[in-house]
């Protein structure tokens, strides 16, 4: 039989996404409404190494739901990568009677809270949390549509210099290795040209041909989205490659960089962080573990971790289709 949840724990971990701080509050009231207690852990599985804990109540997360960050604050660990590592965070959860762990982060954050789980078999359940949005299983994950936005509104004013100067901005977005940001954003943008990591065939050559054929077809600026995982070249050797071969085009390189993750989450964030820290609890005393709460047709779908961290992921194929479409 499982152990009843009577205490949960709650952190966030890896990058910081917007939204965060919405899930936190959500799984700190639904445990409230099951009137168990919560516990907020700081700096992720630091905080679980360092005994840096602090109770949270309904009243504890007013406020919160519209800043961007994580008030519980976030950390890349590197001590509970180790085996070693983890028997000292174990042994605080014990230590404060906490019963089970709801883990806010990536996929690096995934496969800590599996480790956990498969050695002291203690219950975890995960929720995306990552601009990325490069976790299976779920539409989205919490943080990825405040992202677009704010890169869809850096694009629009940079597009504004690249209209009147006649210039060709190549502009680098986060994602790590997923794609997800700079197509979506790459589509809302209006970009001639977006590079991905998924799409393989890619070629500077090819940039430059297609960079003729719109300049061909009278467009006069022209903005490329790249994707800071893409394999290859990177964005400054790119651009030195198309001055060297189009010294006529005007480049200029735009790293867009962390001010993606930041900002208040917009409300599809706020909704769906609400959605899946209340679904995570809902598991949870349900006696589920080892899941992700994920989000498909606007439904919180319970999907096993180790699927969630499945790298087999595929891009949404008909964006790639859609992009090649309205840009030219
Ligand atoms: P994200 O969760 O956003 O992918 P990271 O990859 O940095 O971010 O992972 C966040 C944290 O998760 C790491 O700092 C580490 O504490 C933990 N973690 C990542 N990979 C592992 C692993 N292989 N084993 C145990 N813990 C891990
Ligand atoms: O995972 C979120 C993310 O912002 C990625 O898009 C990016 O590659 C990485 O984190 C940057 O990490 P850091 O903030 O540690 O430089």
């Amino acid at each position: 039989m499982t152990k009843k949840i009577n205490k949960i724990g709650v952190l966030t971990s890896g990058g910081d996404a917007p939204g965060m701080n919405a899930a936190i509050r959500a799984v700190v009231r639904a445990c409230a409404n099951y009137k168990i207690e919560c516990i907020g852990v700081y700096e992720g599985y630091r905080g679980l190494m360092e005994n840096n804990m602090i109770s949270l109540g309904p009243r504890a997360v007013a406020n919160t739901i519209n800043r961007g960050g994580t008030f519980l604050r976030s950390a890349r660990c590197l001590e509970f990568i180790q085996p070693e590592g983890r028997v000292i965070a174990h042994a605080n959860l014990v230590k404060n009677g906490i019963d089970a762990l709801v883990v806010i982060g990536g996929d690096g954050s995934f496969t800590g809270a599996l480790k956990l789980n498969n050695e002291f078999d203690f219950p975890v359940i995960g929720i995306p949390g990552t601009i990325d949005n490069d976790i299976n299983g779920t539409d989205y994950t919490i943080g990825y549509d405040t992202a677009l936005n704010t890169v869809v509104e850096a694009i629009d004013k940079i597009r504004d210099t690249a209209s009147s100067h006649n210039r060709l901005f190549l502009i680098e977005v986060m994602g790590r290795g997923a794609g997800d940001i700079a197509i979506s954003a790459g589509i809302g943008g209006g970009a001639e040209e977006i590079l991905i990591p998924e799409k393989k065939n890619f070629s500077i050559d090819r940039l430059i041909e297609s960079l003729d054929h719109s300049h061909e077809t009278g467009k006069t600026s022209s903005i490329v989205v790249v994707a800071e995982g893409k394999n290859g070249m990177n964005i400054l050797e790119m651009r030195d490659y198309v001055n060297k071969h189009r010294p006529e085009y005007d480049v200029r390189v735009s790293v867009l960089g962390h001010m993606q993750r930041g900002g208040a989450p917009s409300c599809f964030d706020r909704v769906l962080a609400s959605k899946l820290g209340v679904g995570a609890v809902d598991a949870l005393m349900q006696g589920k573990t080892n899941i992700m709460i994920g989000i498909s047709h606007r439904k919180a779908v319970c999907v096993d971790l180790n699927v969630a961290l499945d790298k087999n992921r595929k891009l949404d194929i008909d964006l790639l289709r859609v992009a090649d479409i309205v840009s030219k």
